[in-house]
């Protein structure tokens, strides 16, 4: 049996899942971002992530160019972030309080966490390619987390008793 997309669509939204912000470095200084949530940690040692890239995205190609990636793990009040990086074409930067992590890509204001990586492979996925990155450095924060459930962002209550 060959499943329909959109039904497959709809049990995998049941998967409730983070969103980060995919970001790298141009070779030209200009900045790339691509909203995400196909992501995993993948292995600690060696330390790895796991990232879905669709197979003919722009972002596809700035990513395996480079030979590198960072993760932003957003907040629940990022939720303006990831609808800014969630579409085709150019991806603006302008406005937003950015650091460098060691790859040269930007570390977005404010997120949950952060890892740099090195790409190490990338795997056949279907209509999407599996980037394997080798973290280099990365950061983790405190905070409520942006939350992607059901085709729609959703958050979670820490404190239900509140
Ligand atoms: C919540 C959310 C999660 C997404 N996750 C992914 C993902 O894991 N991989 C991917 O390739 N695209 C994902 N997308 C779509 C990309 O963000 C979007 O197609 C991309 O920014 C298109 O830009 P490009 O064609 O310029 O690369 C996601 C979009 C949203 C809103």
């Amino acid at each position: 049996m060959t499943i329909d997309s959109a039904v497959q669509r709809k049990i995998m939204g049941q998967f409730a899942t983070g969103v980060t912000v995919v970001s790298t470095q141009l070779k030209n200084g200009e900045t790339w971002g691509m909203t995400a949530n196909a992501v995993t940690s993948l292995s600690l040692d060696p330390p790895l992530v796991l990232l879905a890239v669709v197979r003919d995205s722009q972002s596809h190609r700035q990513f395996s160019e480079e030979n590198c990636f960072a993760l932003n793990i957003l907040a629940a009040d990022q939720q303006q972030l990831s609808d800014r990086f969630a579409y085709a074409g150019p991806k603006d930067f302008s406005g937003l309080e950015v650091t460098s992590a060691t790859t040269g890509a930007p570390i977005l204001k404010g997120v949950l966490g952060w890892v740099d990586c090195r790409i190490k492979e990338i795997l056949p996925g279907g209509d999407h390619d599996i980037f394997i990155g080798e973290i280099v450095a990365g950061e983790s924060g405190e905070g409520e987390p942006l939350l992607f459930f059901g085709g729609k962002y959703a958050s979670i209550n820490l404190n239900p008793s509140e």
